[in-house]
């Protein structure tokens, strides 16, 4: 079969998230990296992209550039990556989709809730695939957990608690950092801090898994380090639509914890638990019953996890792997094989919703607030 041809804005040198794009994209033979711009300094983008291998014709110095180059060309690209800092997604992703190509947007999708919308409605109307770079939801053990809970296996679902805390941005004295400075200046960031850059990835795991949308939530957010002004740590909790308690902890001062993004699902059967540092394994009780561990490539896994699973039991995979699991989710969605578990851009308005209903609780002293967007309601 061809590769598609695939080009990425943002994810320059030195950069957290592109390394995990080039090689997720290129892992499984679908995509042929053909096209960027890096870097918000055209020339450094140009000249690391040549380094990639990407043509000097196809090196561009910004994304219009790109947009420009791309749209008339017979071998355009088939899909762009957004990977730039977060107040860039939502004009690239918009002019790149009007213009009728594919796009994998890194999340959050948008800053607002109507620029969420917007987007999903240009992807509507379009008929371009708008993807977000949820990727903890590729795990093949989450991508099990999911299809666990929907065979009925833990029964229906009363309770999911997730965190996503880790403790890098706990030094007070490295709080100018400008790496770490940019991410709780509204200016920069948005209404939102640690919520927005790794809540909702536990909240729309927390939705992935329950296979259930978040309809309301309280919050209470607190800026630990008081120079901040954005929250460092919040704690939010929210109920889904078929009833589901759901408690989700973020922080960003939890020193000790590395990465820690965990989630425990309780059903009326059972209970599950996946945790990013073991993501090669689930675990599972039944009511009454021992705990198991499920592990990934092993005999009997749903199709959802098998089809992900690459490499023999025992053999670990991680997270540019999991980032993969998109790209090939994405490869079949573009080929016309639709893909039930992608993120689409609906994932990232429900998101940007519940980011500003976070707010606007803690706000109010913890009033409980309408998550979703007005688009779903
Ligand atoms: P970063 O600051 O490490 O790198 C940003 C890159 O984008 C740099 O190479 C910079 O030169 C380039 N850039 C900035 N503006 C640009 C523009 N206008 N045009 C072209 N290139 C531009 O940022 P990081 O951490 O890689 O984050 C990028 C995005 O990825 C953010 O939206 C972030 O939330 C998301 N992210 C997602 C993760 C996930 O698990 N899905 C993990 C880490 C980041």
């Amino acid at each position: 079969m061809a590769k598609l041809n695939w080009g990425m804005i943002g994810g320059g040198e030195g950069s957290q998230i592109g390394p995990a794009h080039r090689l997720g994209a290129q892992a499984d033979g679908h995509f042929a990296f053909v096209a960027g711009a890096l870097d918000h300094r055209p020339e450094a983008g140009r000249a690391y992209a040549q380094r990639l291998g990407i043509a000097p014709d196809r090196a561009y110095g910004d994304w219009k550039e790109m947009l420009e180059g791309e749209r008339s060309r017979a071998d355009r690209i088939d899909l762009v990556t957004v990977a730039t800092p977060n107040s860039t997604h939502y004009e690239i992703t918009r002019a790149f989709l009007e213009a009728g190509f594919h796009v994998l947007c890194e999340k959050p999708m948008t800053m607002t809730v109507e620029e969420g919308e917007d987007i999903t409605r240009i992807a509507e109307r379009t008929g371009r695939i708008c993807a977000v770079n949820y990727c903890y939801s590729a795990y093949p053990m989450v991508r099990q957990a999911r299809a666990m809970v929907r065979a009925g296996d833990i029964g229906k679902v009363r309770l999911v608690v997730t965190n996503f805390s880790h403790g890098h941005h706990a030094d007070a004295t490295d709080a100018d950092n400008p790496r770490v400075r940019w991410r709780y200046d509204p200016a920069m960031a948005g209404v939102s801090g640690q919520f927005a850059d790794c809540g909702i990835h536990a909240l729309h795991m927390a939705s992935f898994i329950c296979d259930d949308e978040v309809e309301k939530l309280s919050a209470d957010f607190a800026s630990t380090i008081p120079s901040r002004q954005l929250e460092d740590d919040a704690m939010v909790n929210f109920r889904m639509s078929r009833g589901t308690v759901g408690r989700l902890w973020t922080s960003s001062v939890a020193i000790g914890r590395q990465h820690g993004f965990d989630i425990q699902v309780f059903g009326e059967t059972g209970g599950l638990r996946w945790h990013s540092e073991q993501p090669n394994q689930l675990i599972y009780t039944p009511v009454g019953g021992r705990t198991q561990i499920i592990e990934k490539g092993e005999a009997g896994l749903y199709d959802e996890a098998r089809r992900l699973s690459r490499v023999a039991i025992a053999h670990p995979e991680g997270f540019p792997l999991a980032v993969a699991n998109i790209y090939c989710d994405l490869a079949d969605a573009i080929r016309g094989e639709a893909r039930d578990g992608l993120p689409l851009a609906p994932a990232g308005v429900r998101s940007m919703a519940a980011v500003h209903a976070a707010v606007a609780s803690a706000r109010a002293g913890g009033t409980w607030v309408d998550a979703r967007p007005p688009m779903f309601r």
